[in-house]
């Protein structure tokens, strides 16, 4: 590793701080993530919404809950993982972040990313998807599948907001936090 690791604290620092796009003056307080700083997998969904705002903790409102259920299913808790979000502030009405604000604050997560160094990560829907991936492949087809960003092993799934009130979807996350689960467990060696 060539740039040495930024701590978790320094990050979350310039996180608080930041007013380098128009969301910081909608936000109640930036939602920089949650859980065990050296995790095996982290989880990236999209930008906080109301709840999470308001709380400053990603994934507390109803997708939260359903986040803890889909978790369970992979044999994970809330605490093992680290959850993040591409964006830290939340977008006015829970609109879709804008290309220039996921430019503007991806630094982050991606400093995030090198100073947990996870194994896995697992993208929550689209934008966490394609910008993971770097990829305009839909999750829609990705979701499920084993995918490789640089050192890090991918695993997109739907968003659980977008399955909460869609039968088809929520069916697909359960079948893909078991292979999820499953994945976790195989011998190291057999993940090469
Ligand atoms: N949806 C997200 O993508 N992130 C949150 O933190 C909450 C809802
Ligand atoms: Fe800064 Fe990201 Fe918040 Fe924009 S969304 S103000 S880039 S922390």
């Amino acid at each position: 590793m060539s740039r040495p690791q930024i701590p978790l604290e320094q990050i979350r620092a310039q996180v608080q701080a930041c007013k380098k796009c128009p969301l910081a003056d909608g936000r109640t307080q930036t939602v920089f993530g949650v859980g065990d700083p050296q995790a095996r997998v982290l989880i990236v969904g999209e930008a906080p919404g109301k709840n999470e705002d308001l709380q400053g903790e990603p994934f507390v409102g109803a997708a939260g809950k359903y986040l803890n259920e889909l978790l369970s299913y992979a044999g994970l808790k809330r605490e093992d993982v680290f959850i993040a979000n591409v964006l830290k502030c939340r977008p006015p009405g829970n609109r879709d972040p804008r290309p220039e604000e996921i430019q503007l604050c991806a630094d982050y997560l991606r400093e995030q990313t090198r100073t947990i160094d996870p194994e896995w990560i697992v993208t929550l829907g689209n934008f966490a998807t394609k910008f993971i991936l770097r990829t305009d492949v839909g999750i829609t087809r990705l979701h499920g599948t084993l995918q490789q960003a640089g050192r890090f092993k991918v695993f997109p799934v739907f968003h659980p907001a977008a399955a909460l009130y869609d039968g088809k979807k929520r069916e697909a996350l359960t079948n893909d936090f078991v292979i999820l689960g499953q994945l976790l467990q195989a011998p190291k060696q057999e993940q090469q």
